[in-house]
């Protein structure tokens, strides 16, 4: 080890006549580490935060120091906590992008070296944006150290501004083939992001590009969710399913980072669906917000689906909603969700198509589909899928005393249809009165025609 140099030993002088002074003492830290004396150095930060306690300086000059000394995980404890408070600098930002790689968390690791570097270029370090995959013209694959687990893409622990919060990639199996009815949502799928991924130059001439936001709201069961999925295998896209526990988790937590982290995975894995369920519990009427926190993950989610400071092109963002009246009216203006989509109970030929999807597979005898459908007014498709489960079950009992497999009839579906009732009615209640009293803008037109008001 070197001899402390002449400069250090004045700086150390110094620091004894005013051990208060915490700038100097900094001063004397991070010249003590430049020397490579990092010890010392580590001593002196420490010094110096008994002084200023939490203070960001001291904090980001240690977790350098740790990290140089390899104490990895007492940087990552200090960053973590520095970036969850907001006061993370340029280079803090940096240093945990690198403790993230380290750790194989590469998504999280590309995302805080972006903060970095959004701060302050000169944090910037070319060779380490290469490692993260990040090239120049921000075209970036960050996640090609996905793992393939029966057909799903783990990712792992995605931290987003101090916060650990796993978030899967989907990539879905169903199909529209496997969606019955639903033919106008298919039709606008297609608009928005099937043709602009085939026709690019058509929809260049015209401005248009792949992605944007289609909200659908409606009854429980009538496959909001469903869709969504199979929205995304039809177009090989990823899928990012959001919850109403992410949403929680959000607001309890540092939710606009969360947020920004979640749309950046999104946009790092096009052509993507990133899809919103409960969107409610999200986009509450910023009126009804008290708190400033929730107002902030609206307006931050707002600024997301416009794209404000990076393209969507090719993500589809798709949101579901049993109770629209709680949404904001933000969200509908254009660009964001501009269609809003009722998403009523399949009708007879819907209701047939989905009987038949839920049958695939299942040992049947020629079966009068459409005289079931017929007799399932009402039904949503989860209540179709319930038939064919109460209808398999009572044929499985059969076929066990018979000691053969005993194929599914039309009076097997007809018996099960009767055993139950439609789940939809109640969500009809209530809608009905929003559809009668707050109908502003005609949003739920769609409702009132179903309802024949
Ligand atoms: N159109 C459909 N075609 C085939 N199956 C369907 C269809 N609609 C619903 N289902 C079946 O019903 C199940 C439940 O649907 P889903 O969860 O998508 O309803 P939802 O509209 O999201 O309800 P909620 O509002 O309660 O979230 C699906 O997993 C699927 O098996
Ligand atoms: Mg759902």
């Amino acid at each position: 080890m070197p001899a402390e140099n002449e400069t250090i030993r004045q700086l150390r002088e110094a620091v004894s006549i005013s051990p208060e002074n915490v700038p100097l003492r900094l001063h004397l830290a991070s010249t003590l580490s430049a020397s490579g004396f990092l010890d010392e150095a580590e001593a002196e930060y420490r010094a110096a935060l008994e002084h200023q306690p939490g203070s960001a300086a001291c904090l980001t000059g240690l977790a350098r120091v740790y990290y140089r000394l390899g104490k990895n995980s007492q940087a990552l404890v200090i960053l973590e906590d520095l970036v969850r408070r907001r006061e993370a600098t340029a280079e803090a930002h940096v240093l945990y992008s690198r403790l993230l790689m380290l750790e194989g968390d590469v998504s999280s690791a590309v995302a805080q070296y972006k903060l970095g570097v959004e701060i302050d270029d000169a944090a910037a370090d070319e060779e380490f944006a290469a490692q993260l995959g990040i090239t120049a013209d921000e075209e970036e694959d960050p996640l090609d150290e996905r793992e393939v687990v029966d057909g799903r893409i783990r990712q792992g622990a995605f931290h987003s501004g101090g916060i650990k919060w796993d978030k899967e990639i989907e990539r879905p199996k169903i199909r529209f083939d496997d969606v019955g009815g639903m033919e106008a949502l298919k039709d606008d799928i297609r608009m928005k992001i099937i043709f602009p991924i085939q026709h690019p130059e058509l929809y260049a001439a015209y401005g248009k590009t792949a992605g944007g936001g289609i909200m659908m709201y409606g009854p429980p069961g009538c496959g909001k969710t469903y869709f969504a999925r199979a929205t995304a295998g039809e177009i090989d896209a990823a899928f990012i399913s959001v919850g109403i526990n992410d949403v929680l988790e959000m607001w309890l937590g540092n939710s606009e980072r969360n947020l920004h982290g979640l749309f950046e995975l999104a946009r790092n894995n096009t052509p993507c669906v990133l899809f919103f369920d409960e969107a409610d519990a999200l986009g509450g009427r910023r009126s009804d917000m008290s708190g400033g926190s929730s107002r902030q993950v609206i307006n931050q989610f707002l600024a997301e689906l416009d794209g404000v400071e990076c393209s969507n092109e090719g993500v589809l963002v798709l949101a579901a909603t049993n109770a629209p009246w709680h949404v904001d009216a933000a969200f509908r203006r254009p660009g964001r969700f501009d269609q809003v989509l009722f998403v009523p109970p399949p009708d007879a030929e819907a209701r047939e198509a989905i009987l038949k999807i839920h049958c695939r597979g299942k040992p049947i005898e020629s079966i009068d589909f459409a005289k079931v459908a017929k007799k399932a007014e009402r039904f949503s498709g989860a209540d179709l899928k319930a038939i064919v489960d109460v209808a398999v079950e009572a044929k499985l009992r059969e076929s066990l005393k018979a000691g053969k497999p005993q194929p599914l009839s039309t009076s097997d579906l007809l018996a099960a249809a009767r055993k139950l009732k439609p789940t939809t009615q109640e969500w009809f209640a209530t809608a009905r009165n929003y559809a009668l009293y707050s109908n502003q803008g005609g949003v739920y037109d769609d409702v009132m025609k179903y309802l024949n008001l």
